[in-house]
């Protein structure tokens, strides 16, 4: 029987998902969906490689000699890339540049779950919990200092978005910070049954807030 090799895995011929014959894209495009993030590490190296795994449950879908971890999360063939960057420079605090990236999740129960795999792991918990009143949001650092952000919509999509078009930023919205919670007591709450309509809710959020349930 002969060995597989690379090249059994080199598909026949090329399947785009779809062909737009010329003269057919008559308007500017915009992305289909954000691909991948792409991270330089050095001395943390492994731990972020680690770090990504469990945070993402993801697969290390290729490691390459020169240093270059690929891993997915779902169908694509990577969704976060970690270079290993010998001798680069650490980010110098508050730089220009990507402040953090987002993922957003299904259900709070999800985030939830996250959140006590990573510090039962023994990862620091979040920095930051907030109800931006659209989204709830729990704020890591990765090992690099990398902040990451673990989020879902509290509304339907065209509901989050009239919110945010419309009511977040306005007099009657408040402070951002009204909306901020405690991780542990955000995990306890939804663990003893209190249901997502009320720990997804802005009002309740900071209603739990005030008597320091939340
Ligand atoms: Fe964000």
């Amino acid at each position: 029987m002969n060995a597989v090799t690379p090249t059994d895995y080199l598909p026949e011929k090329v399947s785009p998902l779809r062909h737009d014959a010329p003269g057919v894209v008559t308007s500017m495009p915009s992305p289909t969906k954000l691909h991948h993030i792409h991270i330089f590490s050095d001395t943390r190296y492994e731990e972020m490689v680690e770090y990504y795994k469990v945070m993402f449950n993801a697969e290390v879908i290729r490691v390459n000699p020169y240093g270059l971890t690929f891993m997915s999360f779902d169908d694509h063939d990577h969704r976060i890339v970690l270079i290993k960057r010998e001798g680069a420079d650490e980010k110098p605090k508050n730089a220009i540049g990507v402040s953090h990236t987002a993922f957003c999740y299904a259900s709070l129960g999800e985030l939830v779950y996250v959140y006590r795999t990573m510090t039962d792991a023994g990862y620091e918990g979040p920095a930051y919990c907030v109800n931006h009143g659209n989204s709830t949001a729990f704020y890591y650092r990765d090992p690099d200092g990398n902040q990451v952000e673990l989020m879902m919509d509290n509304f339907t999509t065209l509901e989050t978005q009239d919110y945010k078009r419309h009511y977040q930023w306005s007099e009657e919205f408040g402070q951002m910070s009204e909306g901020e919670f405690d991780p542990a007591k955000m995990a306890d709450l939804y663990e003893s049954g209190v249901p997502d309509t009320v720990l997804i809710d802005r009002e309740e959020v900071r209603r739990l807030r005030r008597e320091g349930k939340l």
